[in-house]
């Protein structure tokens, strides 16, 4: 695919680098588009050897091939990283004072802004209408990130990751429409990865969720408006996403108390976490050791069924109307195949909404794609196509905004 990459003047004009980087390893054409004060932070020759392009920022550049108009027009995707108060407004008013805010004029493609900038800049109103004013002309401007600024300052205006600009560009090729704001005002509560269950100080019992799915819900929740509480167990690396508050926990009785913490007047809460069924009865202080006192089995207790759970508090008034979104990962066996599972699995936690996936055999685990079911307490069935899991997570959100009081 061809995509630009517009670079705003800002200090994170060096995480653009990084940006590049990504898309022409995954196989993708850049190129990059600096603002002329871009140019004061990264150097033209940087932005050339990553993408393997020339770059200008003016549109009297290779006039005869009228660039301004050409660019934009055969771009698949215009990513801003990082989007500039200045660049935004520029942008909003449809200016076209040089080559990026020209060929952002000519773009008929998806466009994501990854804005950047002090806390009081992105809070000032002029930035904040012009935002709304480049949401209500198509464009994605996703949340920025909270955390350290330049110098000192802490607060949301820090650029999102590479990583996760990258994620959500393609997402945006995946499914252009991907991203509404169609969870502003929405609090949602998402549960992922694994918990793990300790036997003693070194050892658990634990399981293979990567958290790779719940997190790609937060991140799509959130660029959707939504406020979203991330609770999160053992996962892979993951970086935490943009505009989430985080928290973290490692076995299910700390994951019960969590979302029953933050889960009272929540819009929905989605539990894509893989819950240990059962913990060791006994956690030993020390170490269990070889020689005299062997265990030959471990005794163990059942956790709570945290899903069942949060609907028996919706039935007793306890929570409100939360919509409630369960997961299952099944294998099928002797007794049924995924989906006769998956049908019973539904009926007996009583949740909204249940998202299948089949897993074993390279599916689903640690993997970055997904697909599956989608099964409604009404009675609906839809198939989930192979895609990754942002796809997945962008129609499983869908699928609950119809479900939502
Ligand atoms: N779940 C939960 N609390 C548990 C176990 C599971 O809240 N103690 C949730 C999971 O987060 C998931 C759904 O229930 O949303 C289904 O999890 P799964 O492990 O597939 O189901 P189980 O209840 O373990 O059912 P089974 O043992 O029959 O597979």
């Amino acid at each position: 695919m061809r995509i630009v990459v517009g670079v705003g003047g800002g200090i994170a004009a060096y995480k653009a680098c990084a940006l590049v980087r990504r898309f022409t390893e995954t196989g993708h054409q850049v190129r990059v588009i600096p603002t002329e004060s871009a140019l004061q932070f990264v150097g033209k020759a940087t932005f050339e050897a990553l993408s393997g392009q020339p770059v200008s920022t003016s549109v009297f550049t290779d006039v005869p091939e009228v660039p301004h108009v050409r660019i934009g027009q055969e771009a698949d995707l215009v990513v801003i990283a990082p989007a500039t108060a200045d660049l935004m407004a520029r942008a909003a008013q449809g200016r076209a004072d040089d080559l990026l805010t020209a060929t952002l004029l000519t773009a008929r493609c998806p466009v994501l802004f990854a804005p950047a900038m002090h806390t009081e800049m992105w809070e000032h109103p002029a930035t904040v209408a012009n935002v709304a004013t480049l949401r209500a002309h198509g464009a994605t401007v996703m949340e920025p990130a909270s955390g350290r600024l330049t110098g000192t300052d802490t607060g949301p205006g820090r650029l999102p990751e590479p990583e996760e600009i990258f994620g959500l560009a393609s997402l945006l090729l995946e499914r252009p429409d991907a991203l509404p704001r169609d969870l502003e005002g929405r609090r949602v509560i998402i549960t992922a990865g694994g918990t793990r269950e300790p036997l003693d100080p070194v050892r658990f019992l634990g399981n293979r969720s990567s958290g790779k799915q719940g997190y790609a819900l937060a991140r799509v929740a959130a660029q959707r408006g939504a406020s979203v509480t991330l609770i999160a167990g053992n996962t892979v690396e993951l970086a935490p996403p943009a505009a989430v508050d985080l928290v973290h926990i490692t076995t299910a009785e700390q994951l019960a108390t969590a979302v029953d913490k933050h889960a009272v007047g929540a819009d929905a809460v989605i539990m894509a976490a893989a819950v240990a069924d059962f913990r060791p009865t006994n956690v030993a202080a020390a170490k269990i050791k070889k020689g005299a006192n062997e265990p030959d089995v471990i005794p163990l207790t059942k956790n709570p069924d945290i899903l069942a759970g949060l609907v028996t508090a919706r039935t007793e008034g306890r929570l409100g109307d939360t919509a409630i979104v369960g997961f299952a990962a099944e294998t099928g066996d002797e007794n049924g195949d995924v989906l006769t599972h998956a049908r019973a699995k539904l009926a007996r936690k009583g949740c909204d909404l249940l998202v299948v996936n089949a897993v074993g055999e390279g599916k689903a685990f640690e993997v970055d794609t997904n697909d599956g079911w989608l099964l409604g307490a009404d009675g609906t069935e839809s198939a989930l196509d192979h895609g990754s899991k942002a796809l997945l997570a962008s129609r499983v959100l869908d699928a609950l905004i119809p479900l939502l009081h």
